[in-house]
């Protein structure tokens, strides 16, 4: 059966309209079927997406199918290179398919282990301490700016061994590695590169116990080790990929425990269910909206829709994560569902290694957050919110908020 394929092209997926009622489209879209093309806004070539969970998951999981290094497919031509930069960006792991993403991934597994992660709280505790004492004077300021994105950045940049000086030149390349825009990645990858260089030598010659030593002088079982590109590549990965998520997973958990009833009281009567907003708020209001590009690699069908060799799929996490065939009523949000089958933070080889990390974070920061001002609200009306001109991001750009 070919499904009937209603255009995604009819709105523009990074408009602010549409990010404002993303939900409400892809539901509208799911309904006549998993799979659907549109144009990717950031390089304006066709693509699929998968809305439906099955699809999704399948397109994660299936990494002979889907593959994400387009220079392994069928009669690929060997890519120039690129401009300086490129090769950062397009090197981790994310990119790289088995076995080579394997060898990467077991060098890195190590560094978010649950013990590494708990011997992170105090410093996470301190990190939120000094951010709530900052803003301890004013009735209102923005969650976003004063408070979500200064922690993970800051954090991040503890865990790398580089010291609180950098912080100013790196806060704003997390945001333009991500941007759709070429030069304005190049230019925050390069600089990245820049300035991590002098760190990587002083711990080769040095070892230290932070993450960027452990990456230096990692060894694969065969006694391989990063080469000075992959740690480039990787050192931006964790940079980037374990910043906005977090920004946002934050900042939706925060609209989402002043917009809806009774939640707040919740969590300030019971710890336990504050692990289990977060979780709720992932699948709801997931940070992350497409997942990376994969390639079909063979001629192949999902779901009844014919696919090509090196046609482009992206899976939609929150459409997936919203998808009645998974999740009953799956507009509501529901603090007790059983929502373990969520793909907030994907699925299969390439599932996010930093989930730990953020969960922790987030609980920490909105434990202390609610505690310090249990009686903080909205500042403006939640309509007027701007959400993020992003595919692969979900959040707002600023959050007011007022009250303690
Ligand atoms: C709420 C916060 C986060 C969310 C929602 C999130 C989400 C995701 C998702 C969906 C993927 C899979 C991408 C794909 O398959 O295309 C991923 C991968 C990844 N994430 Fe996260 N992430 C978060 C936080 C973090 C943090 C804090 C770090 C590290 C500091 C991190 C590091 C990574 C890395 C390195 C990968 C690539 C894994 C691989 O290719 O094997 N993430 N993340």
């Amino acid at each position: 059966m070919t499904v009937s394929l209603p255009a995604l092209d009819r709105f523009d997926i990074v408009s602010p309209e549409a990010r404002a009622d993303i939900h409400r489209r892809y539901r509208e879209m799911r309904a006549h079927g998993p799979l659907h093309r549109f144009t990717d806004p950031f390089s304006g070539n066709p693509a699929w997406v998968a809305l439906s969970h099955e699809a999704a998951s399948e397109v994660l999981r299936d990494t002979t199918t889907f593959i994400r290094d387009a220079s392994l497919l069928p009669g690929a031509k060997p890519r120039p290179p690129g401009p300086r930069g490129l090769e950062m960006i397009t090197g981790d792991m994310v990119h790289r398919d088995p076995p080579e993403h394997t060898r990467l991934r077991r060098l890195v597994n190590r560094a978010f282990s649950s013990r590494v992660v708990d011997g992170l709280r105090d410093s996470v505790r301190t990190i939120i301490r000094e951010l709530l004492d900052a803003v301890d004077e004013r009735d209102d300021f923005d969650l976003i700016a004063d408070f979500a994105f200064p922690l993970p950045v800051r954090l991040i940049c503890e865990m790398l061994g580089l010291p609180a000086s950098v912080l100013p030149r790196l806060a704003g390349w997390g945001t333009d590695v991500l941007a759709d825009d070429l030069p304005r990645m190049l230019n925050a990858a390069n600089g990245l590169r820049e300035l991590i260089d002098p760190y990587i030598d002083a711990r080769e010659a040095a070892p230290t116990d932070d993450l960027l030593s452990h990456l230096v002088h990692a060894r694969t079982v065969n006694g391989e080790r990063l080469s000075r590109t992959e740690l480039h590549s990787m050192s931006l990965l964790l940079f980037l990929a374990g910043h906005e998520t977090t920004v946002n997973l934050l900042s939706n958990c925060v609209l989402t425990i002043l917009s809806e009833d009774g939640v707040r009281e919740r969590i300030l009567a019971d710890k336990g269910a504050c692990a289990a907003t977060i979780e709720e708020v992932l699948r709801y209001d997931g940070p992350a909206d497409l997942a990376s590009v994969r390639y079909v690699s063979v001629d192949a069908e999902l779901h009844g829709v014919p696919l090509a060799i090196g046609d482009r799929i992206f899976p939609s996490l929150l459409a997936a994560n919203r998808d009645p065939a998974v999740f009953a009523d799956p507009d509501r949000f529901d603090v007790d569902r059983d929502n373990r089958a969520s793909l907030a933070f994907g699925a299969g080889v390439h599932s996010c290694v930093g989930s730990r990390l953020a969960r922790m974070e987030v609980h920490e920061a909105l434990d202390a957050l609610f505690r310090r001002r249990p009686g903080l609200a909205l500042a403006v009306d939640r309509s007027a919110l701007p959400w993020k001109p992003s595919r692969m991001m979900h959040g707002v750009l600023a959050l007011p908020v007022r009250g303690r």
